[in-house]
């Protein structure tokens, strides 16, 4: 821990507020905690983490707490967004957290759920996985402008998990600016799992095809091409039936022109929640690293899609890019990250 005459008091600290405070364990914080001292307007330590904190002791970090004046450095911010993401509903009511932590909170969140269920895809995961998606839905539902901080929150080197929960914060924009006001709570729900889950069968392709590195044979590409069946038959087993889920998983790698698949759909056969997957999916996909090239700019990303429009919907696509331009770049209205 630094030494309290080298702390400079800034934006390096972020203050903890008595909610969150409360869900540390009691007799140990997961982070190391500061404190401002007013004599010397400055920060200085009070606590290191994992240390044992008695009964007296914690009484007296409550008291520094209660008076607004506990604080935790910001190289812990990991762990400590890593602790609130498992507490997610305290992110609705914690003033304290800009919209940009919330939006790093639920990435976390969402990220550790789906890696559980991805490894175990049973109904008590699932359970813990809608749990987070209605909290979720609900920080849109109240303001969809907080999408943009969203979005802004891609993570490019990843998973499938990170793919689909990067994808979630893309399609669930995108559905907020579409259907605007009139968005319902759990429509939003719903299209958010629809989101998360739009790959889930890809749990059940074999690695020897997701992972190859060289060129894809017909018969690699008839395995990958079945993800949409396989998450159906999964989802199926978990009862979930949900017009939303079902076309963002069956849809999603649809086009307009009947080139996609499993269906070859085409024009008005593929529906709303349907495009916006497919939208959301193929932009994720572009700017995130994959194992034979780089991720590739955002707002390029985006304007090429809005050139492909015998294969995405151009209204669609057209507000993706402005999604994208404001969440990556900032637009006016936004609160401070
Ligand atoms: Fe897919
Ligand atoms: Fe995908």
């Amino acid at each position: 821990m630094a030494e309290s005459e080298d702390i400079q008091f800034s934006e390096d600290y972020l203050q903890i507020s008595p909610n969150i405070l409360e869900t540390f364990p009691r007799d140990r914080a997961p982070v190391d905690l500061y404190i401002l001292d007013e004599g010397i307007d400055n920060v200085r330590p009070l606590y290191r983490k994992n240390e044992p904190i008695s009964a007296q002791r914690y009484a007296r970090i409550l008291d520094y707490c209660r008076l607004e004046r506990l604080f935790l450095f910001r190289n812990d911010y990991k762990e400590y967004a890593g602790h609130l993401s498992k507490r997610l509903g305290l992110v609705l009511v914690e003033s304290e957290l800009s919209d940009r932590e919330v939006a790093e909170i639920f990435f976390l969140a969402l990220h550790y759920r789906l890696v559980d269920f991805f490894d175990q895809p049973v109904q008590g995961r699932l359970d813990d996985l809608r749990r987070d998606l209605s909290i979720l839905s609900e920080f849109v539902w109240v303001d969809p402008g907080r999408t943009g901080f969203l979005c802004r929150n891609l993570d490019k080197h990843g998973d499938l998990a990170t793919h689909s929960v990067n994808s979630t914060f893309i399609g669930l924009g995108l559905y907020a600016m579409h259907y605007k006001k009139k968005v319902g709570r759990m429509n939003l729900t719903h299209m958010a799992l629809g989101l998360l889950l739009h790959d889930l069968g890809m749990v059940m392709v074999p690695e020897s095809v997701k992972g190859k590195k060289g060129l894809l044979l017909h018969r690699d590409k008839e395995a990958l091409q079945k993800h949409p069946d396989l998450a159906m038959g999964m989802l199926k087993r978990l009862k979930v039936d949900d017009q939303i889920v079902e076309k963002c998983v069956m849809e999603h790698h649809e086009r307009l022109d009947g080139s996609g698949y499993p269906a070859r759909l085409r024009g008005e056969k593929v529906s709303v929640p349907g495009r916006i997957c497919a939208l959301a999916d193929s932009f994720c996909a572009g700017v995130e690293e994959r194992h034979f090239r780089s991720g590739q700019d955002a707002l390029e990303v985006a304007a090429s899609l809005m050139k492909l429009d015998s294969k995405y919907d151009v209204v669609l696509a057209r507000k993706l890019y402005e999604l994208v331009r404001c969440g990556f770049e900032g637009c006016s209205g936004e609160r401070s990250a």
